[in-house]
This record gives structure tokens, sequence and C-alpha cells, in this order.
């Protein structure tokens, strides 16, 4: 793989996102692995990340020189940049001019890195320290008001920097720098795809779960339906997908699960209702945290019965059911301290919180992909269109969406409106622009309204339309008026105990996607 070194800035995902993009397959290892641990990766290349601290601030996280030794092509951006240009003896300083967003940099050569580049152009940068000289052997290749040295390259060493952040968007030659460094700078092939990852995967899970059962959790969502399509794959009628219809899904999703899913894969899927099991352990409970907990909990206890049902129904012929697929993803594995340590606090973020008795051994085909990746490995696998194309809904359901105590009234008036929101984005043709758009109900707040002659003291509705890239950062979508009109309009007239629809306009952060 390419490692990308997680200098603590939240751009070691975007890197790695834009090196699969470049057909180069890609992972983050935190900045605290040492060159040891790296080389046992057999890195193709490595690149370092930028971060939030100077490389003079006590304690900031230094590159050990002993990796530019090694012979494998290193590409600093930002603070990797800085820090290799210390480690190799370079001088790093103030200029007392930060540079922050759109700046202006000029091309003194392009060498290899930033060949095909015009001599003006345009980068993001966010840096207050700037490297003064460069170190011995590398040539400079830009500069900037800012950076004396803003790109550097020593061809034969293969090692390469850039001062301004080639992963983001806002520098539009960016994505050819990163490409240069990889195919011309490490001679890398680029023929990766997340397809590739069907074939290691099916061997992986047929390595792990042996002649044993698996059940997959489905929730009719892109991750867990693309997980079970690929251990279908894998190990056939060893598979059982259940459904734990928890009485917090929107309206028509058990029905889509088994019209369009099972139709197309041919899943064993056991639907179990278990509306009133989820309502009664939720009663009286209002605090966000404690309503993930007790779903989760409730998941696992429907899954657990699942498992028993099976064995039983088996016979004779049953085994034990030893694994849980879930649709754990990369970003998650991530959080959770690059996939190296033990606890995967998010992995249980699936099912919102998973209890710490679980008996059943985890099966996450999808822990190396981005969502997009998935979205790309389920249309391989023949996951039909409308499933793979889904909005994010999350495991927990409407359940965090309602602040509040969950009741089955409150659940129907969150039910309704949802429906009318969805109805009326998806005519004006606005889903593919939406990531995703969370229809809240604020339960304890009433405010008065006035309808036919009459007061109203009712609830309101909030509207969340979301536009992000990977859910870890987002902005409020600006639906046009008109639309926004007819879903006020339609869920006040037609959705008894509401008399108000209100307008979510907080980006994330600092609003989480979730109202909980
Ligand atoms: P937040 O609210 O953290 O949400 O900005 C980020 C994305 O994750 C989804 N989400 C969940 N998905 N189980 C899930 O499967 C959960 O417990 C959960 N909580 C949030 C959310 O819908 C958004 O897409």
């Amino acid at each position: 793989p390419v490692l990308v070194v997680d200098f603590g800035a939240q751009y070691a995902q975007l890197i790695a996102r834009r090196v699969r993009e470049a057909k180069v397959y890609s992972e983050i290892v935190p900045h605290t692995f040492t060159v040891e641990q790296m080389l046992a990766k057999d890195p193709a290349a490595i690149i370092l990340s930028g971060g939030p601290s100077s490389v003079y601030a006590q304690g900031a996280p230094f590159v050990d020189p002993a990796l530019f030794e090694a012979g494998v092509p290193v590409l600093g951006i930002c603070y990797g940049f800085q820090a290799m240009a210390k480690a190799l003896g370079g001088t790093v300083a103030q200029t007392g001019l930060s540079e922050y967003g759109g700046t202006a940099v000029e091309v003194c050569q392009a060498g290899a890195l930033l060949a095909g580049s015009p001599d003006q152009q345009t980068a993001w940068m966010s840096h207050g320290d700037a490297v003064h000289a460069a170190p011995e052997g590398f040539e400079v290749l830009a500069t900037s008001a800012g950076s004396p040295v803003a790109a550097f390259e020593d061809i034969g060493r293969r090692l390469y920097g850039v001062q301004w952040h080639p992963e983001v968007k806002h520098s539009p030659l960016g994505q050819k720098a990163l490409e240069n460094f990889l195919y011309q700078g490490a001679g890398l092939a680029g023929d990766w795809t997340p397809g590739n990852v069907i074939a290691d995967q099916i061997a992986l899970i047929r390595e792990q779960v042996g002649d044993s059962r698996v059940i997959c959790g489905l929730s009719g969502g892109v991750d867990s339906s693309v997980a079970a399509a690929l251990v279908q794959q894998a190990v056939g009628d060893q598979l059982t997908c259940v459904f734990v219809d928890h009485g917090l899904l929107r309206a028509g999703e058990v029905e889509q699960v088994e019209r369009d899913f099972v139709a197309a894969t041919g899943v064993k899927l056991v639907v179990m209702d278990e509306k009133q099991r989820f309502l009664a352990a939720l009663a009286g409970h209002s605090d966000p945290e404690t309503k993930r907990k007790i779903i989760g909990r409730e998941f696992i206890r429907a899954f657990e019965q699942a498992a028993r049902d099976i064995v039983a129904d088996a016979g004779e012929h049953g085994g034990e059911v030893k694994f849980l697929v879930q649709g754990t993803l990369y970003p998650d594995v991530v959080e959770s301290g690059g996939g190296e340590g033990t606890a995967n606090i998010k992995s249980h973020h699936n099912v919102g919180g998973l209890p710490d008795d679980l008996q059943f051994s985890l099966v996450e085909p999808l822990r190396a992909l981005f969502k997009d990746e998935v979205r790309a490995v389920g249309r391989e696998l023949g996951v039909p269109e409308v499933i793979v194309a889904r909005q994010p809904f999350p495991g927990p359901g409407l359940g965090i969406r309602i602040v509040g105590e969950i009741t089955a009234e409150r659940l129907e008036i969150l039910r309704a409106a949802d429906a009318i929101a969805r109805e009326e984005l998806t005519k004006a043709g606005l889903d593919d622009e939406i990531w995703q758009c969370p229809v809240v109900l604020l339960a304890d707040v009433r405010s008065v309204g006035v309808q036919g002659d009459g007061r109203t003291y009712g609830h309101p509705i909030v509207l969340r339309p979301v536009s992000s890239e990977d859910a870890m950062t987002a902005d409020w979508t600006r639906l046009p008026y008109d639309v926004l009109a007819i879903i006020s309009t339609r869920i006040t007239n037609e959705v008894k105990d509401v008399n108000r629809v209100v307008l979510d306009v907080t980006s994330k952060p600092p609003g989480t996607i979730e109202w909980e």
C-alpha cells in the first residue's frame, strides 16, 4: 500500500481517498508508528500529511530521518513537508506571513512533481511556518509570498514535498501533483479499483468463517446490503440475513428490503417483528446516549434470538452461528485508532453501541473502504441501484430523530412527516444533491399556531438537509424555497400535532448531522 502518515489534522483521510482515486491502494497509519512498523507494511510509497502543529511547538510530532534512508519514495504535505525539510537539514521558520486559503504559487521549475503545471497557479494553503531553505540535494520547484520554498524534490532519493494541500478541491492542480508523485515519482501503475477488493475479501471471509453459520443484520442501507452480498458470494447458504423491524424505521422500509434486495441477491432473509420489545425497552428514556445504548443492546438480543431460531430450525444439520456480519467502513476504523489497536469503538456505531457480552465474532468485509467505494463494490456485485444509491440512514433509525422520549404515537407523526419530505425532495430531483436529510421531531417542544379558526399547540418538525462527501464534515444544503414551501405546507396540513416546520442551517462542525 501507499501509507498516509496521519499528523493529526483531518487531512489524512482525504489524502487516502485521493490516492485511491488515482487507482492506488492506500492506508492510513498514525504518526506514532515507528519507521520499522511502517516498513513492515512494505509500503510502495509514503505520504506525510498536514497537521495542526508547528514543527517547533513543544511535543510536535517529528519524522525520524531514518525514514528517508529506507529507499521508499516519500511525499511531504504541509506539516509533513516542513517536518521532512527539518529532518533533512533544511530550515523552517516563520516569515511573519501566514497563508490561508487560495494562494498564488509561482512554479520556477516543474521537475517531476509539478510536471504539466502552468508557471502560475492557485493552491490551497494553511500554514504559519514556512521552509526557508531546502535541504541539500533538493531542487526548489515553487515559491509563494509566504513560502520561500513552496515545493521541492530530490529525484535521486525520490523525496518530494509541497507546502500546499494538493488533496483539497481548492487546489485545482493538486490531484495532478499527487498523480505525478505516485506514477512518476514512485513508479506505481494505478491499477487498483474497489472491485479488486471483492476477490480478496471472498477468500478472507471463507478463511475466517470456515463452515460455521453466519448472520447479517440487514438495515436496508448501503453498507449492510453490500456486506451481506459479499458474504453471500463467499459462503452462500451459510448466511442468513436478519432484518430487525424495531419500529424505528421509515415508511416502506421492510417492504423495500424484501422486494429489492432479496430479489437481486437471493439471500435467505428472516424478518423479526420486534416493535413492542424496542418500544418497551425505550419507554421513559430521553437521553440520546441512553437511547443509543438501549437500541444497540436490543439489536443484539434480537440477533441472538435469530441465531437460536436458525440452529433450532436446522435441527441435527445445524451448526452454531458464530459470526455476525457488520458493514463497518474505513472512516469508523480510522477514527478508533487506525485499525491497529484493540478496541474498535466505532464499529459498534453501526447498531448504535454493542453490549460488552457480545457472543458473536464480527465479520467486517468493508473495513478498508470508503462509502463511495462501497457503492462501487455493490454495483459490481449486482446490488440494485435503488439500494446502492440510497442516502445513509442511521442504524438507530427514527429513535435518534425524536428529541425526547420515544412513543408509538410520536413515531407515527415523524414517519408521516419524513415520508412527505422524502417524497417532495425526490419529486424535485434533489436526491443526488443531498447527502441525506434527517427529519427531526422536537417532541418536547410546543408552540402556538392557528389553523382554521382555532388555536393549536403543536410540535415543530426540523428539516436537516446536508451536503457532504463522507459525513465527516457537512454543509447545509441550500434547497430551493419553493420546495421548502411545499414540504412545509404539506407537513403542517397533513400531519397531526405538527404546526411548524423549521430549517436547520448549521454546518458540521459544529452541529453533527443527526440531532442525537
Ligand atoms: P453524525 O450525526 O455523527 O452522523 O454527524 C454521521 C453519519 O452517520 C450516521 N449515523 C449513524 N449510522 N449508526 C449508523 O449506522 C449510528 O448509530 C449512527 N449515528 C449517526 C448519520 O446518519 C450520518 O450519515
